[in-house]
């Protein structure tokens, strides 16, 4: 069934994507103690979920507490036109009427992802299984990303692109009769993971996806809570492994998007580090498969307390507290890589705070994000006097202790907002200040992370020293 030629056609000239306006240089300054509570935004893998599911249940989704950042907007835009009905409503819920399993309808213009390769690499998995043409498109960043992970099992089900494209922006052929497949995920990649299971949904038998290390299970926990047939079996080798039965069927629901812990990484870590400071967040998503991060904090010294746990829309949720402590460099395992991916950046600044060296292995995925975030970290450290090394797939960071980082450089983002955000929270404890080169795209996942962290007790200021505009009115 693997489709080696095709009549499809190579994808039409789209427009540069979401983020082709001026870049916004950011300075952030050494801050004194930081204290307050606050909630950060919506999961965004979650949220991503949340509206796809939506427009594939029969029904009515109701969301709450979905991130308003560019890359779940431009998913929810991206539904619309692809027949869905979405709406706003004036309390902050969403409400998505989906079309049915199969049931979307081919879009008249360019699908524009944006920055968001989660939003790219689920949405095919769906578009597979639909028989028309869609041409996608993002913008710089992404379109350096590597699809063909995501395009080689969805090929083998059925699916066809103009060529052997493994970049965007192309055009994508989904079809009604996909193949179920059984599928060994080459490398830990829960968005691999969810585009087979999104297929397999779509596909007439059972499709397997077995993954060696666990990545985040949101895709099998929420299509189970939507009402499609999903088994998971622990495979005595220590494999995972996911059936789910197609076509199957889902009904609308109401979804409570918990706090984003990728997102909380921030503000904790400015409070683990800014001496004198403690804070807490609210309603913390704490699935184990996304908290490698404060296991590893805890190891190094951090005064990290869930407390209140409990379970919320079938995710354990909990409010962390934070206090600054006095941190020692540790090791990080290859293994636990997958369940603090996206927090890499902001560890190894952490890192350069701590006494003694930070080793992080197995950090290999890291070079295929919103951008190579091992080479960007290295570089940003560098740029502020930390001395740090990459090894191969490893990253080793030679903390000075608190007061160690002499700051003063400036960090290339390279339209990455969690590079972004890692090195404006570096600024709030170095002793000069940190710029960085374009702050705008923090508002692909975290739109409030500039006031959220100046009500704590950060200062921001445009790089020529004079207030930062985007601050007038709490941007
Ligand atoms: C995500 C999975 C991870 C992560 C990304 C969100 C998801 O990517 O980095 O921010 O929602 O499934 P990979 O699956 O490529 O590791």
């Amino acid at each position: 069934m693997t489709a080696t030629s095709s009549p499809v056609p190579a994808p039409p000239a789209v427009a540069a994507g979401a983020h082709a306006a001026a870049p916004r240089p950011l300075r952030a300054h050494r801050a004194a103690a930081l204290s307050g509570t606050l909630d950060v935004p919506g999961d965004k893998s979650i949220s991503h979920r949340a509206l796809m599911f939506g427009a594939l249940a029969t029904g009515r989704t109701t969301i709450t507490g979905l991130l308003e950042g560019e890359d779940v907007l431009g998913t929810a835009r991206i539904l619309k036109q692809l027949g869905a009905g979405l709406d706003r409503h004036d309390d902050g819920t969403w409400e998505v009427r989906g079309r049915g399993v199969g049931g979307l309808t081919a879009p008249t213009d360019a699908l524009d992802f944006g920055n968001a390769g989660t939003g790219t690499r689920l949405m095919m998995g769906i578009l597979a299984g639909h028989a028309f043409a869609s041409a996608l498109a993002g913008d710089a960043s992404l379109s350096k990303r590597p699809m063909g992970r995501v395009l080689a099992p969805l090929r083998e089900m059925g699916a066809v692109t103009h060529d052997d494209a493994d970049r965007l922006p192309l055009t994508f052929q989904g079809r009604d009769d996909l193949v179920p497949i059984t599928y060994t995920l080459p490398v830990a990649s829960a968005q691999v993971k969810s585009a087979v299971l999104l297929a397999g949904l779509h596909a007439r038998g059972i499709t397997t996806v077995i993954e060696r290390e666990p990545t985040r299970d949101h895709t099998e926990r929420m299509l189970r809570y939507f009402g499609a047939e999903v088994r998971v079996d622990d495979a005595s080798d220590g494999a995972r492994h996911i059936a789910v039965t197609g076509p199957g069927a889902l009904s609308g629901r109401a979804v409570a998007v918990p706090g984003d812990p990728s997102s909380a990484a921030f503000p904790i870590a400015a409070a683990l580090c800014v001496p004198g400071s403690q804070i807490s967040v609210r309603n913390v998503l704490i699935n184990e498969t996304r908290t490698g991060l404060y296991t590893t904090l805890r190891e190094m010294g951090g005064a990290i307390a869930f407390e209140n746990e409990r379970e919320a829309g079938g995710e354990r949720v909990a409010d962390i507290t934070v206090k600054a402590s006095a941190l020692r460099g540790v090791t990080v395992p290859a293994e636990r890589a997958p369940t603090m991916i996206d927090e890499y950046p902001m560890l190894a600044v952490i890192a350069a705070c701590a006494e003694g060296e930070t080793v992080m292995h197995g950090l290999g995925e890291l070079k295929v994000k919103e951008s190579d975030r091992l080479a960007a970290t290295a570089a940003g450290l560098a740029a502020n006097g930390v001395a740090a090394r990459v090894e191969g797939d490893t990253l080793v960071v030679s903390g000075g202790g608190p007061d160690g980082i002499p700051g003063g450089g400036c960090v290339a983002t390279h339209l990455d907002h969690r590079i972004a955000m890692a090195f404006l929270v570096m600024g709030l404890f170095a002793r000069a200040p940190v710029d960085v080169d374009d702050a705008s795209m923090i508002a692909t996942s975290f739109p409030a992370f500039e006031p959220l962290m100046r009500a704590l007790g950060a200062t921001f200021t445009s790089p020529d020293g004079t207030a930062d505009p985007a601050a007038a009115g709490g941007a």
